[in-house]
């Protein structure tokens, strides 16, 4: 690993220097109260095209535009749904993304070629500060490799992009720690497109219908967020319902529980996510606890289902994914 000083933006000019960075066509790795973003001008094609080149990304898959406050929102999205907008005053700054017509400005680059554009205003005061100097928004895929576990701190986005890693404006841990919910609309009705930070239920709570699973909802054939194998560690990992029995006595076992119910043997270990069985710290652990069961060379993650609802759906979403393959 490269020395983390070449890479990071410290003392008291760092959101000076990172403007400057990104308004002359660099990527820079920003917080966001989610998970770690690669940032660039999202009016920038040449600079849009180098985050796919640095994380390995498909072409086909679309960009976040990251917005300093929902007064921007027209200029970048058309034809906006009232409820959009209801859940925008609602959830903004937060980990909610909305799928929106897009303006014809926007670059399909920034879309994949579709004719819709993923936006939001992240909830992080240092990201926040940091599009106040700027006068143009930010697309920021996370900061890892293509298919590998997303970054909850500088310290991941170095360890997941190698050399590759561009300046990083550290912002400490990511609070929320999974990624933004992402919704779409049709007509009157709200489609869930990807679990996320906000929970299914408060959503639903909120607009006071049920929500259109993306699963479901096949017709228009985007496939958001939704590569089957995503969010991976390098060591294989299982999902199991019941963890006690999968215990295998020739293998260095590592288990990913909720709460810690049980003790093991070297070279086994287990790793809880909340103490307290929180859904909502545990969804905040996940991603850190990942990569350090991935650091201990193990050769199997047993990971337990979590329960099915709020953040459990987010967290069983990633271990799904996590498992594919
Ligand atoms: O919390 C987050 O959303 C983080 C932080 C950095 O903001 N960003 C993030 O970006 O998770 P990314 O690129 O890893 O995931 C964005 C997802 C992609 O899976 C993409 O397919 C989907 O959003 N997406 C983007 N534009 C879309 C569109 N027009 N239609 C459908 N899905 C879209
Ligand atoms: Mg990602």
């Amino acid at each position: 690993m490269k020395n983390h000083l070449e890479n990071f933006l410290l003392g008291p000019d760092a959101l000076n220097k990172a403007a400057e960075l990104l308004k002359n066509g660099q990527l820079l790795a920003i917080p966001t109260e989610t998970v770690y973003g690669l940032a660039a001008n999202a009016f920038d094609d040449l600079a849009v095209q180098a985050i796919f080149k640095t994380k390995n990304r498909p072409a086909t898959n679309p960009l976040i535009v990251h917005l300093k406050h929902l007064n921007q929102l027209p200029s970048i999205a058309q034809n906006i749904p009232e409820i959009a907008f209801k859940l925008a005053a609602q959830f903004w700054p937060g980990p909610l993304t909305l799928i929106l017509e897009k303006q014809a400005h926007i670059s399909h680059w920034v879309t994949a070629g579709h004719a819709t554009v993923a936006v939001r205003v992240p909830n992080h005061p240092l990201t926040l500060n940091l599009l106040q100097l700027l006068d143009f928004p930010l697309v920021a895929p996370s900061a890892n490799r293509s298919n590998h576990i997303s970054p909850t701190t500088a310290q991941h986005v170095l360890a997941s992009l190698g050399k590759n890693a561009p300046m990083i404006l550290d912002g400490g841990t990511c609070t929320s720690g999974v990624e933004s919910t992402i919704l779409g609309f049709d007509k009157d009705q709200v489609v869930l497109y990807r679990h996320g930070a906000i929970s299914k239920e408060e959503i639903e709570e909120f607009v006071g219908q049920e929500l259109i699973d993306f699963v479901e909802y096949k017709e228009q054939g985007i496939s958001p967020g939704s590569s089957k194998k995503h969010y991976s560690p390098k060591t294989r990992l299982v999902l199991v319902d019941n963890i006690a029995r999968h215990w295998e006595e020739s293998q260095r076992v590592g288990y990913l529980v909720l709460q810690k119910s049980f003790e093991v043997a070297p070279p086994h270990v287990v790793k809880e996510l909340s103490a307290s069985a929180n859904l909502g710290q545990a969804a905040a652990h996940l991603y850190a606890t990942l990569h350090a069961l991935d650091h201990l060379e193990l050769d199997i993650i047993v990971a337990q289902r979590m329960p099915n609802s709020g953040l459990g759906r987010t967290i069983n979403d990633r271990l799904e994914r996590a498992a594919e393959g």
